[in-house]
């Protein structure tokens, strides 16, 4: 006998919903018109649960839990906005300015870059913890992109397209803590790689101005994603 996914019935934020077993808490909030702020997570990339940002409350379950990688339950209850989340998104994004130099005027995604749109939407004019201020090099060794360690917010965006969609995994993480910054073939200057296509995929699903195409200045790198849910349902063999 072939059995399909079964159907959970919640609500998030009062409101009933149905959704598949296999489906998270986020996608469900956004089939519902109900937006929880993301930042590690992109549609039509595998989720991770990294950034904190999609944090929302579970009754019954004393901390908040990241909704783009929470399966729904049964009966769930779901929270998605409370002075307690909004005071934990806050934290995530004053960690995220402290660790690394995110000058945004000088920034060529200043006007386009999901950091500063959600600094901007929780009202982050300073920070409560002592900014880091640490030495990071830019590698413009590429003929046509440029990584600025200073702008990287590890959420591994690049490093997801880069393996899952084009296929060629040029970039990783490497180290850890604070010390932690995305590299390419074994950390090698990208100019040198030789696995990169230079699809350039990675520059385009940056949340930041991390990564960035050559001859922008500031103000002027736009980001294009609409390319990434076709791409997976290619790759999966379904029709678009
Ligand atoms: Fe869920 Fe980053 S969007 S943890």
């Amino acid at each position: 006998m072939i059995t399909g996914p079964r159907i959970k019935t919640l609500t998030i934020d009062d409101k009933p919903v149905g959704a598949r077993e296999d489906e998270t808490i986020l996608t469900i909030a956004r089939e519902n018109g109900i937006r929880i702020p993301t930042l590690c997570h992109l549609e039509g990339l595998t989720p991770i649960g990294g950034c904190r940002l999609c944090l929302v409350e579970v009754k019954g379950i004393a901390r908040p839990v990241a909704a783009c990688v929470t399966s729904v339950q049964e009966g769930m209850e779901v929270t998605t906005d409370s002075p307690r989340l909004t005071q934990y998104r806050r934290m995530v994004l004053e960690l995220l300015f402290s660790e690394r130099n995110h000058v945004c005027s000088v920034c060529v995604s200043n006007g386009g870059c999901d950091l500063q749109d959600l600094a901007q939407e929780f009202g982050l004019t300073h920070l409560t913890v002592p900014y880091q201020y640490p030495r990071h090099k830019v590698d413009a060794s590429h003929p046509w992109f440029t990584l600025d360690h200073n702008r990287c917010i590890l959420c591994t965006r690049c490093v997801r397209v880069c393996d899952e969609i084009e296929g060629a995994h040029t970039w990783d993480l490497f180290g850890r803590g604070m010390q932690a910054r995305v590299i390419t073939d074994l950390n090698q200057p990208w100019g040198s790689s030789q696995t990169c296509t230079g699809c350039g995929k990675c520059v385009h699903v940056c949340p930041t101005g991390a990564l960035s195409e050559k001859g922008k200045s500031v103000r002027e790198m736009r980001k294009s994603r609409e390319f990434l849910p076709y791409l997976r349902l290619m790759r999966q063999g379904r029709q678009v």
